[in-house]
Parts: structure tokens; sequence; C-alpha cells
């Protein structure tokens, strides 16, 4: 199997490079690709010859423009790598025969209400990264190629900047941190949405049947606070040196903290899809992200 990955560099790419290794012939490529490659998202062209030349059997796709904030000024760059792009890699896998899998975005909801979202649900988005992700979705699935499509939220990973090492340095710096506790969802590693990757795709390859659009995120719910919170306490016990200063993380809602981009309060979302399809078990969010502190302190 010839796989061609996109985004190489970013937390989920650097992970899908670990994961989908052992599948076959893996071409990875960043954004400044060489050998005649492309892997700029903004050079559509290019991605399309790319796609021609290498003929995959999988591509996937883990770059776009995640900058929430900053895809409110640049709408047109945003609309360009997150909806664009995916359109012409699924016309192009699409005449290639390849299964396309892509990644998507809880921000294609408004976050209303307290429950899990299913993939069914109305989509809605509030801000210019989620509607473009909603497009990018749409492009795929309108071209009629074999894809999946993982909808994930709150990524983290070990490698490269992330929330808890920003909460674990202001900790060591202030005794008091404030943190908004009125958004709900669930910290989702970059290496489980890489794994989960790699058995999805085994099984479709097998039953393209399976293909679709899944919700692809790790158990349980918390708000950033109580994420920090949780941070905050496991760091003292795995690393009980950490010259933790911070005495409090006091809860505020999103409004103390305006943003160009309004994100969802509610970014709960429902995985029973992906896990009866593929018969897996997601972990939890603490798990990972235990996991990750093990890791980086
Ligand atoms: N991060 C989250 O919390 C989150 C939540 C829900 C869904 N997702 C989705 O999950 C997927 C993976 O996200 P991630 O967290 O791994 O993002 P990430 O760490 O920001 O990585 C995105 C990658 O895309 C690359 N990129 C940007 N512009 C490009 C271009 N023109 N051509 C080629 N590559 C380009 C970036 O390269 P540079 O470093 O060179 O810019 C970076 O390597 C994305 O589809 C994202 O929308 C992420």
């Amino acid at each position: 199997m010839k796989i061609l990955l996109l985004g190489k560099d970013g937390q989920v790419g650097w992970e899908l490079q670990r994961s989908l290794a052992p599948l076959g012939e893996l071409v990875a490529l960043g954004r400044h690709a060489a050998d005649g490659l492309c892997g700029d998202l903004g050079h559509l062209e290019g991605l399309a010859q790319t796609v021609r030349q290498l003929r995959p059997d999988v591509i996937v796709n883990a770059a776009a423009h995640t900058a929430v904030d900053k895809a409110e000024s640049e709408p047109e760059l945003a609309r360009a790598l997150n909806a664009l792009a995916p359109g012409v890699l699924a016309q192009e896998a699409k005449a290639v025969d390849a299964l396309l899998v892509h990644y998507s975005t809880d921000y294609v909801f408004d976050g209303s209400g307290s429950v899990p979202r299913l993939e069914t649900d109305a989509v809605a988005p509030l801000s210019v990264y989620g509607r473009t992700k909603l497009e990018g979705e749409q492009h795929i699935q309108a071209s009629g190629c074999r894809h999946l499509i993982f909808r994930t939220s709150w990524v983290y990973a070990a490698r490269g900047g992330n929330f808890a090492k920003t909460m674990l340095r202001l900790a060591q710096e202030r005794e008091s941190l404030t943190v908004i506790d009125d958004q709900w969802g669930a910290p989702t590693g970059a290496d489980l949405i890489a794994d989960v990757t790699a058995h999805t795709i085994r099984q479709v390859v097998r039953c393209p049947q399976d293909a679709g659009l899944y919700h692809l995120v790790a158990q349980g719910e918390t708000t950033w606070n109580a994420y920090a919170r949780y941070v905050l306490a496991q760091a003292q016990q795995v690393q009980p040196a950490l010259a933790i200063q911070a005495r409090e993380v006091r809860p505020v809602p999103s409004s103390a903290f305006p943003t160009p981009a309004q994100r969802p309060h509610n970014s709960r979302l429902d995985t029973r899809k992906l896990q009866a399809t593929f018969g897996l078990q997601l972990p939890s969010w603490q798990q990972g992200v235990t996991r990750m502190l093990h890791e980086i302190l």
C-alpha cells in the first residue's frame, strides 16, 4: 500500500508518520516538499500533479489552516487551505481510486446545548475556521471519493507548544491562574488520532462500506478550567520537584477573554459510531494527558 501524507510536521501529521509507517510505503510531505512533489495546500495544481504522479492508495491530509483567530482576518487563505485544497485532493483521489483521509472539527457546530453531537446533527459554524472546515467536508463528500473524515477537538501533542505546557509555565510564574470554565470538550492526543487513523484505514481498505464521517475524540468531558487543574495536580505527582506557585485556577466565562473568533461552548462529540464500526474503545482524556505529562516533564 502506498500512502501520501500531507502536513507531516503538524501535531497529528507528526504522529501519523509513526502510525502509518507499518502500513506500507509512506511518502510524507510538509509545506515545502522537494523532489518535484508539492505538499503546499495553497498550490492546487501542484497538489493535483503530486497525486497523479504518485498514484497513492491512500491520501492522508493532516495539513490545514488551524489558526482559528487569524482565520477571521484572512478568510480567503483559510478557505483555500481548508476547503478548496481538500476538494482538489478529493477529485484526484476519486480519479486514482484512492481513499482520502481528512480531519475536521467540532467547530462545524454552534456549540449550543450540553449533549454530545452526532455525525448526523445539524451544523452551524460560528467562525471562518469552522465554516471553511465544513466546506472542506462538503467538497469531499460531494466528490464521490472513498473517504474517512474525522471530526476531532482540543488536540494536543507532546511535541511543540500546547495548553498543558502553557499552564505549567504560568503556574510556576504566578500565584493565581484564570481559565475559562464555560467551554466543554475532550482533550484529544494527536497520538490517539494517528493510531485510530491507522486502524481505520486498514479496515476501510478491506471493507469500503465503512468509509464515511466519524467523530473522534477521547472519552469523557471537561472544561478548560478543569483541564488546567488536572494538569497541575498530575504534574505535581509526576514531577514533585516542580515549583508550582499557583494556589488557585479561577473560573471565568469565555467573555473574560474576548477573541476574534467565537468558539463553541459545547464541543462534546459522540463517538459511538466510530467505536461500533471499527470495534475500538477510546481511552479517557485523562489517560492521554497523563501520558503526555510523563513525556514532557
Ligand atoms: N488543533 C486542534 O485543536 C484541532 C481541533 C479540531 C480539529 N483539528 C484538525 O485536525 C487536523 C490536524 O490539526 P493539528 O492540530 O495537527 O494542526 P497543526 O499542528 O496546526 O498542523 C497543521 C499543519 O498544516 C501545515 N500547513 C499550514 N498551511 C499549509 C499549507 N499551505 N500547505 C501545507 N501545509 C500547511 C502546518 O505547517 P506549518 O507549521 O508550516 O504552518 C502544520 O504542519 C487539521 O485538519 C485541523 O483542522 C485540529
